[in-house]
């Protein structure tokens, strides 16, 4: 039957080798747009394992540029960096203390690689005994009428700026605020111009989800908040237009990039984004999205590296110009053997 059909169009001829898929790919990962993020922890001598996140681990300062030079030799050259304190407190206050933990890290990193490009997170929930992104309104903040705690939005900007400078101060290429508190991007740039800082960029989480697929990273940084949840800050993972607006404010407030969170669930959300964005856009593929991969590899019950590959490409199709993941020091590798 088909036989007669002379004219019929064959796709499949473009799959046919390895050599002709190569050619026709339309999507194409480098190493140069992996970001990789590292916790790193207060005190001297520690590498201790992140149960929920296996394979990855928390570094205190002075070990830190030993995962450095893995990622670098991996080929990775982007770092994210959060911190995690000794102490919290109500307002935070490691993360803008001059010596706090991930100033030490900066300074650090910056001393043995100083090629590398350290981003620096912005956000309080690491530094805050309560676990919310920024200082609680009294009383009202802990009601438990008010399911999402109330963070108090203008007060915790000025804490995140202040933050921002004390990062860039201590060597952070750019500044990645992910708070989601309204006016926190122009508010960072307004003060790292004040100081002499008009050379750091701003990666805005512009359009971040309040979303389970966090669950891991707030064992590995110890940032579950105590009571009540983030939705009164993180976005609705029902909306979609919503991202847009956010988009044109960080925009409009100075972000030079800007960036979509998590990253699977939300390809839809990415496309859109990209398709509007001026800027280079980023896409976060977060620790839910890391451990459910590797649980299932461990089990035997999927093959990690084709798991992994097929994401990382799925997110750049769709828009991302910046990967930001986990699995970056691998895809590196895989990048080079031309896995993808
Ligand atoms: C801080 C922050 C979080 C993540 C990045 N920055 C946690 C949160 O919002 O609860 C999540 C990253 C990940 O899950 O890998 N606010």
């Amino acid at each position: 039957m088909l036989k007669m059909l002379k004219m019929l169009k064959r796709p499949r001829r473009l799959r046919r080798t390895d050599a002709i898929r190569a050619m026709v790919r339309e999507t194409r990962l480098c190493p140069s747009m992996l970001v990789y993020p590292i916790f790193v922890r207060e005190g001297r001598n520690i590498i201790e394992d992140i149960n929920a996140m296996p394979g990855q681990k928390r570094y205190s300062p002075d070990e830190l540029p030993r995962i450095l030079e893995r990622a670098a030799e991996a080929g990775v050259n982007n770092v994210l960096l959060f911190g995690i304190p000794e102490h919290k407190d109500e307002a935070g206050s490691g993360a803008y203390a001059d010596n706090g933990v991930i100033q030490q890290a900066l300074r650090e990193g910056k001393k043995h690689f100083p090629q590398m490009l350290f981003i620096a997170d912005v956000c309080m929930c690491e530094y805050t005994s309560h676990g919310h992104c920024g200082v609680l309104k009294g009383e009202e903040g802990r009601s438990a009428a008010v399911q999402s705690a109330t963070v108090d939005n203008d007060p915790t900007v000025e804490l995140l700026a202040r933050t921002a400078v004390s990062q860039a101060r201590a060597g952070a290429d750019v500044v990645a605020p992910s708070d989601m508190m309204d006016g926190r991007v122009g508010a960072i740039r307004a003060a790292l111009d004040a100081a002499g800082l008009e050379d750091t960029a701003v990666l805005s989480y512009a359009v971040k989800y309040a979303s389970a697929f966090y669950g891991p990273f707030r064992e590995a940084a110890g940032s579950a908040p105590a009571f009540g949840d983030r939705k009164s800050y993180q976005m609705d993972p029902r909306n979609s237009r919503e991202a847009m607006r956010e988009l044109a404010l960080d925009l409009e407030e100075g972000a030079d990039m800007v960036m979509v969170k998590p990253g699977l669930p939300y390809l839809d959300v990415l496309k859109a984004v990209k398709e509007a964005s001026p800027v280079p856009v980023g896409a976060y593929c977060v620790s839910g999205e890391y451990s459910m991969i590797k649980a299932a590899a461990m089990k035997g019950w999927i093959d990690e590296e084709r798991a992994v590959c097929e994401a990382a490409t799925c997110l750049v199709r769709a828009g991302a110009d910046i990967l930001i993941t986990y699995h970056a020091p691998e895809l590196a590798g895989w990048i080079r053997e031309g896995k993808l």
